[in-house]
């Protein structure tokens, strides 16, 4: 890697603890972790569906939309106030520990979120967590009104840091993600925090790091 001036991050699963909801789900089922998973690969393939049906809803309400999916299939109850709870938990998501140290690390270039996420979760998300003053750039495909990995979405980082994406590092934690940021053009780290195999995309990651704060520099 080289030539590298300015930092690209995914949010969730890579900033963000999105499995920290667990302590929520606790209230509908004994099994909150299954809850969270499957809420996350329902939210994640309702992304990919509306982006290729090209009918956008923002990632408040797909979150939501794959919520409810996941307690039919799990056969739980939730009443209203159980759902807005669950959902609330995004708005307080805890970041992983090493993320702050990590991040004042990179400072002196630009550091940026990259996110599916809807502007108002990631606002809200970065100020739950204590990141504000260590990202400069809160960059939401609400913009362009799709999702990952559509190269639309790539293109937002470099247009608003004024860097070209080769000259820029993403971090990622979701495999997906690091294949369709390395295939718009990218440098680009996968963060395997859950020792995943790499996908059969036809494209690799320049460096492969198990925690943030491991981000060659
Ligand atoms: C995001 C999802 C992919 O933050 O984690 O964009």
């Amino acid at each position: 890697m080289a030539d590298i001036r300015g930092f690209v991050f995914d949010a969730y699963g890579t900033l963000f603890d999105i499995h920290s909801v667990v302590e929520a789900g606790r209230a509908v089922t004994d099994d909150p972790m299954a809850l969270s998973l499957l809420w996350r690969q329902k939210q994640l393939e309702y992304t990919w569906l509306r982006a290729l049906m090209g009918r956008y809803e923002d990632f408040w309400r797909v979150t939501e939309a794959a919520l409810r999916f996941a307690l039919r299939k799990l056969d739980l109850r939730a009443t209203e106030a159980q759902v807005r709870g669950l959902m609330n938990a995004y708005l307080s998501l805890a970041c992983f520990p090493e993320v702050k140290g990590a991040l004042q690390r990179l400072q002196g270039r630009p550091v940026a979120i990259l996110s599916n996420g809807a502007p108002a979760m990631l606002q809200a998300a970065v100020a739950s967590s204590g990141l504000s003053g260590l990202i400069q750039h809160v960059i939401s495909v609400d913009a362009v009104k799709t999702y990952k990995p559509s190269p639309a979405v790539y293109a937002l980082a470099p247009d608003a840091l004024g860097v070209p994406a080769a000259s820029l590092l993403f971090v990622s934690s979701n495999a997906w993600d690091v294949a369709g940021a390395k295939a718009f053009g990218y440098q680009v780290c996968w963060c395997n925090r859950a020792k995943a195999p790499a996908e059969e995309l036809g494209v690799s990651a320049d460096a492969v790091v198990a925690r943030l704060d491991q981000i060659p520099t």
